[in-house]
């Protein structure tokens, strides 16, 4: 620490809550005599006998799966109100050999900024939530513990003709958000996420605080997809915004079997990766009743956005997907903020504050896939058996192609470029009521995932480090993976990205300080 011990004014001060330091000798009582030390004003905390532990603990627990996990509970949650107050912490944390979790959003799927199998502390970020938009140039600072959501009011506060290419969903946590690369309904115009950030400011291992340059560009290569909590704590993005045009566009189709889902499904597989860029047209696949007596079928529901007016839109799908039979009855022309409330399924003319609302809570288990040769005909049908059979599993196909794929697999750890024709989707979700069928959920979704593997991706078979899977691979039970264990989902994940991360963290986190049940492993020991 000796380059940044003199960041830390040594200055006694008044710690909030009540913690007594009665038990000072423990491992407890001096890291928060450490963060009291080194922090000019107190710094919250809250340990389990706080009067708020709880409140702040479950407040952004978005799987419920994990709300009353028998796992340990963090034993400190720190909430810090400015970027020193991370320094301090890490600092201390490292001092003490504490392990934290980083918690933005706290959408992680397998719930790993909040839970743990060894003693640990939460560093919960969400009063780091600003949002600094500078319509001049096109670009703005994020703070890591805003939502997506409260990023596009902010924009759409200043512009209508401005956007970032994030979440589809607005609840989700810009700091695990773009650590995994983040993708939403632009991405076959601008990308991911993490391909539109050209600056960010971090806490780094040994306690400083970095930006790009500082930083290197290998740390920042790394910081745009490699996933959360690895490199560092991200404490704010510089992005770009991005254009969008004053009106665009946006539908939804529903075809049952009957009405020759097949046959469309099989030719979206064709030109879907293939359309203009500003035209984004995704699938669901739900299980509806197609008769009275309960017979059920496969809806499919086409949904799009069209970065442009119905009358260009039809001309498109005139040309290039009449079968669906586009008409300008199933189009709604809005601006693009609230084609944002249409992909999150609420009325597009909802006002904008509902885009700041927390988390909708819920159950659920989550997996992902890719698709790189388009499925037959036969294998459709088989396909839709097997989701008869396991009618809780969800399926969404989302295209692939345009700026996706004229990006190099190299140029973020983002992997899934070119050659990818959609990405697959599955979730499962649950609520109370049903928790004790709960298994038999998560078992559907892994019999239809094992069911998939003849029409997806090979070696690897590749997966989307945002949708967290422990059921990737074996799960070290000290909470830190080996090489050979993160190798496996590693690939998966990041592909030959994979083994450029593993060096860029043994660099500037040897000790594996930043760690979790799937972080990039370090090997200098
Ligand atoms: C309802 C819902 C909708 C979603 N929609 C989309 C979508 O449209 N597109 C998409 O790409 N993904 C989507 N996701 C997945 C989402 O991108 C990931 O779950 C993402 O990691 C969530 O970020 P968070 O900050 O909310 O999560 P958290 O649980 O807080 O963090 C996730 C991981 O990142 C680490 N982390 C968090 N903050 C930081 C930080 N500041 N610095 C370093 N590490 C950090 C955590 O330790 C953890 O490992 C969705 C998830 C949910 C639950
Ligand atoms: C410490 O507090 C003083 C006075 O409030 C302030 O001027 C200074 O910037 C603070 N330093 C840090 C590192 O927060
Ligand atoms: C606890 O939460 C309440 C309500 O959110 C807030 O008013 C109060 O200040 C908090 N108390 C502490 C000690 O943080
Ligand atoms: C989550 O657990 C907490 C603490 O046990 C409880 O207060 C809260 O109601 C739970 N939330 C839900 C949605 O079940
Ligand atoms: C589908 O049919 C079953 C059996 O008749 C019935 O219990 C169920 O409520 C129906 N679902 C819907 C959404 O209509
Ligand atoms: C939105 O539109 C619906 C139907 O057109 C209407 O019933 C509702 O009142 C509107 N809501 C708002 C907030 O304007
Ligand atoms: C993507 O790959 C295909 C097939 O290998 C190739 O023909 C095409 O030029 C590539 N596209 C881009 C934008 O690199
Ligand atoms: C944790 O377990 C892995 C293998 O399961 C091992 O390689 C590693 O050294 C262990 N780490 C610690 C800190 O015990």
């Amino acid at each position: 620490m000796s380059t940044s011990s003199s960041k830390f004014p040594i200055l006694l001060c008044v710690m909030v809550s009540t913690i007594s330091f009665g038990t000072s000798s423990s491992t407890r009582g001096s890291f928060l005599l450490c963060l009291s030390y080194h922090s000019n004003i107190s710094i919250p905390v809250y340990t389990p006998i706080d009067f708020n532990y709880s409140t702040i603990l479950h407040s952004t627990i978005g799987n419920l799966k994990f709300n009353s996990s028998t796992a340990l509970e963090p034993f400190i949650i720190v909430t810090p109100l400015k970027e020193s107050h991370v320094q301090t912490t890490v600092f201390c944390s490292r001092k003490h050999g504490i392990h934290i979790k980083v918690r933005s959003g706290g959408h992680d799927f397998e719930g790993l900024s909040y839970i743990s199998d060894v003693p640990f502390i939460i560093v919960d970020l969400f009063n780091l939530r600003q949002i600094n938009v500078d319509v001049e140039n096109k670009l703005a600072w994020v703070q890591s513990g805003a939502t997506t959501g409260e990023l596009y009011y902010k924009i759409a506060q200043k512009s209508n003709t401005l956007a970032f290419p994030a979440a589809i969903c607005t609840t989700v946590g810009i700091g695990g958000f773009i650590s995994g690369g983040g993708y939403g309904s632009m991405l076959r115009k601008y990308g991911t996420a993490g391909d539109n950030v050209i600056d960010a400011r971090i806490v780094d291992a040994r306690g400083r605080i970095l930006n790009r340059k500082s930083m290197g560009e290998s740390l920042f290569w790394a910081i745009r997809g490699g996933g959360g909590g690895s490199f560092a704590v991200v404490l704010s993005w510089r992005i770009k915004l991005v254009s969008v045009p004053p009106t665009v566009t946006i539908f939804s189709v529903d075809k049952t079997l009957e009405k020759g889902a097949t046959s469309l499904v099989h030719k979206w597989q064709e030109v879907a990766h293939k359309l203009p860029h500003d035209l984004f047209i995704a699938l669901f696949l739900g299980v509806v009743n197609s008769t009275l007596e309960g017979e059920k079928t496969i809806l499919t529901t086409f949904f799009s956005l069209f970065l442009g007016d119905t009358k260009k839109l039809q001309t498109v799908m005139t040309e290039r997907f009449p079968e669906l039979g586009l008409e300008g009855k199933d189009c709604t022309e809005l601006s693009w903020i609230q084609s944002v409330l249409f992909f999150e399924g609420l009325p597009t003319n909802s006002s904008l504050d509902i885009l700041r609302r927390p988390q909708q809570k819920s159950y659920f288990k989550i997996k992902s896939d890719y698709v790189k040769e388009p499925i037959s005909k036969i294998g459709l049908e088989k396909i839709w058996a097997s989701r008869l059979e396991n009618e809780h599993v969800f399926m969404v196909f989302v295209p692939y192609g345009g700026r996706m794929s004229e990006i190099a697999e190299s140029e973020t750890p983002f992997s899934h470029r070119n050659g990818t024709l959609f990405k697959i989707i599955y979730s499962v979700n649950w609520d109370e009521n049903q928790v004790t069928k709960s298994q038999k959920y998560v078992n559907q979704i892994r019999r239809m995932h094992e069911f998939m593997t003849p029409f997806v991706s090979k070696s690897p078979r590749e997966a989307y480090v945002n949708y967290r899977d422990l059921d990737l691979g074996e799960i070290s039970k000290n909470g830190t993976a080996s090489y050979a264990q993160a190798k496996v989902w590693g690939g998966k994940y990041f592909k030959r990205n994979f083994d450029r991360l593993v060096y860029v963290k043994t660099k500037v986190d040897p000790d594996n300080f930043f760690r979790s049940e799937q972080s990039i492993p370090s090997i200098a020991h």
